[in-house]
């Protein structure tokens, strides 16, 4: 029997839906969606029906908790939505920190749950992408021309805690999920729920290096911002981005929080850097399958299963399929804002000497002592 089939269970149970004979694209990629937590507001609405603003710009139902604690915590002028508040060390938008304290309060984490982590633009969506092809290769093997990711983009199939599931509701919707659950969060180590820091479930955390993170986080941000804004300019987030004031900042605090973890608990936390994926692609997926306790059989390497998903989840295929061409999050943000150029150093065309000094700067001082390096 190959290793692949005696992986955990798929993450989503969507077979006995897609797989059904007669069910045209439409159909299927209707219960796709319906059979994943579509049923959260963030899924299911984009923008303000009232005006237009797309939801991810609200600052709207807050609880009296909230609006208590935001009155108590330092609050910095945001880089898309208004402002940015910091809370156990990091920053967070208005609409995020409420969703940050829904997740904390509610979420119940199971010791088969994995969990993605990553700061923006470290290469989520691939990450999502990658895990999902992994743990669910038996049911959907990366040749199955009905392959969920060529229908969903990956946030859908992989939907993040307090920045989705949470982000207009206290009670989603689980029960569609099968074991084992397959979660993402930009969380910091500290801010995790309670549930997930005392389960044993597993965390697989994406770093990338400081500055293409950070041109990335400009360009992306930038594309979130309405005509009426105007764009920022590289100097004011460069500015913001160095004293740490960025979503889910700072960033180098965020990465340290999880490598230390990964170096206490291995077995637990596994540590991935995107620069390493994109070098290493084969080597990084395997250690990853084997993490998550689905190794790759030998009749699956031969068959070239690593090299199919791998082909599958890059960023060639992902950002050329039509879904990810052409739709956007209930929250409002177009898919294609996630894929730019997945690429390793372009930050080189965006900052100046000095700015690349700055940041290598304080990555050495902050990292470096640490063991860790990029
Ligand atoms: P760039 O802006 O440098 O191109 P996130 O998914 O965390 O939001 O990160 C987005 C960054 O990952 C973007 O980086 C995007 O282009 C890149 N990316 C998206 N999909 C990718 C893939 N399949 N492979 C490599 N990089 C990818």
């Amino acid at each position: 029997m190959s290793n692949a089939q005696s992986c955990p269970l798929p993450t989503v149970s969507l077979s006995k839906y897609l797989k059904e004979e007669g069910q045209n694209k439409n159909e299927e990629s209707q219960l796709l969606k319906s059979s994943l937590p579509a049923e959260n507001d963030c899924y299911t609405q984009a923008e303000d029906p009232v005006s237009d603003v797309p939801k991810y710009l609200l600052e709207l139902g807050l609880t009296p908790e909230c609006k208590q604690l935001i009155s108590s915590l330092p609050a910095e002028k945001g880089w898309v939505a208004n402002l940015l508040h910091q809370y156990q060390g990091f920053w967070h938008t208005t609409r995020q920190l409420q969703a940050v304290l829904t997740c904390q309060n509610h979420f119940q984490a199971q010791d088969t749950d994995i969990l993605l982590v990553t700061t923006p633009k470290s290469g989520t969506t691939w990450l999502k992408a990658i895990v999902f092809a992994l743990m669910n290769r038996v049911q959907y093997p990366n040749t199955d021309n009905n392959h969920p990711l060529l229908s969903e983009n990956p946030h859908i199939l992989v939907p993040f805690l307090e920045y989705g599931l949470y982000i207009d509701s206290q009670v989603p919707n689980f029960t569609t999920f099968t074991s084992p659950r397959l979660f993402a969060t930009h969380l910091p180590l500290v801010s995790l729920p309670e549930s997930a820091t005392n389960s044993s479930c597993k965390l697989v955390y994406l770093c990338r290096n400081p500055k293409d993170t950070f041109v990335s986080l400009w360009h992306f941000t930038n594309k979130l911002r309405t005509k009426d804004m105007g764009s920022n300019s590289l100097e004011v987030t460069f500015d913001k981005f160095i004293r740490g004031v960025s979503l889910y900042g700072p960033f180098w605090d965020h990465v340290l929080g999880y490598w230390k973890e990964s170096l206490e608990n291995p077995e637990r936390v596994l540590f991935l850097k995107y620069e390493e994926m994109k070098e290493q692609p084969k080597l990084q997926l395997m250690k990853l399958a084997q993490f998550l306790g689905c190794p790759f059989s030998n009749e699956e390497e031969t068959r070239g299963a690593v090299d199919g998903i791998q082909k599958l989840c890059s960023f060639e295929n992902l950002s050329n399929l039509e879904v990810n061409k052409t739709g956007k999050l209930a929250s409002g943000e177009e898919y294609k804002a996630f894929f730019r150029r997945g690429e390793v150093g372009d930050a080189k065309n965006h900052l100046t000497p000095q700015m690349i000094q700055k940041l290598d700067q304080i990555t050495e001082q902050k990292l470096h002592g640490y063991g860790l390096k990029f």
